[in-house]
């Protein structure tokens, strides 16, 4: 499981503290656990239930709101150097768990259609998810990531690396969510097209 988990998402890899790199991996497997998920469904979850039928997987947009995040901070320390600086391991790690807590949050009530169960309705996944990489022993720096990247966080004074991530994963909403609202829509991997 963990070697086909680091498969899917290879951003896990580009951490390179050996101990938050454990810790984040952990907190993955943990919050699959927990919601009695496989890989194979987290590749058919849409990232999103306000997006209907969407095109993007959970695995996906965490690989992309990774990277988008990671390519930020490149921007910053080759143009900014040490003025605006980024700790890139922080970085990545809240990248890739920022969504975890939807594990908990969300459920396949049957083949193919994906819910927010009602304890989600009561504890979104920033707060799920913090909670799941406080358990695994994550720093606040991380924690403080996965809190506030969504609109919970918006009277939180967010850091630089949570500053990155709320905006990486908005561009990724945003795009997909245009998208959605136009009908532009080609292709779906929801029930429809199971
Ligand atoms: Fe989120």
């Amino acid at each position: 499981m963990r070697a086909e988990l680091l498969a899917a998402i290879p951003e896990f890899d580009l951490i390179t503290d050996v101990d938050l790199r454990e810790r984040t991996i952990r907190t993955w497997e943990l919050a699959m656990q927990e919601g009695g998920w496989t890989l194979e469904d987290l590749a058919r979850m849409p990232f999103t239930l306000l997006i209907n039928p969407c095109p993007v997987n959970f695995i996906e947009h965490t690989r992309a709101v990774a990277q988008i995040a990671i390519e930020v901070a490149r921007v910053f320390a080759h143009l900014y150097g040490d003025r605006v600086p980024v700790d890139m391991d922080i970085l990545i790690s809240g990248g890739i768990l920022r969504d975890v807590g939807k594990l908990v949050e969300y459920e396949e009530r049957e083949v193919g259609v994906f819910v927010q169960t009602e304890a989600g309705k009561l504890l979104r996944h920033p707060f799920t998810g913090m909670e799941l990489a406080a358990r695994c022993g994550l720093p606040a720096a991380v924690q403080h990531i996965i809190a506030t990247h969504a609109s919970e966080g918006d009277k939180v004074q967010r850091t630089t690396e949570a500053t990155i991530v709320n905006h990486a994963d908005f561009i990724s909403f945003h795009a997909v969510q245009r998208l959605a609202e136009g009908k532009l829509l080609v292709s779906s991997f929801s029930a429809e097209s199971r």
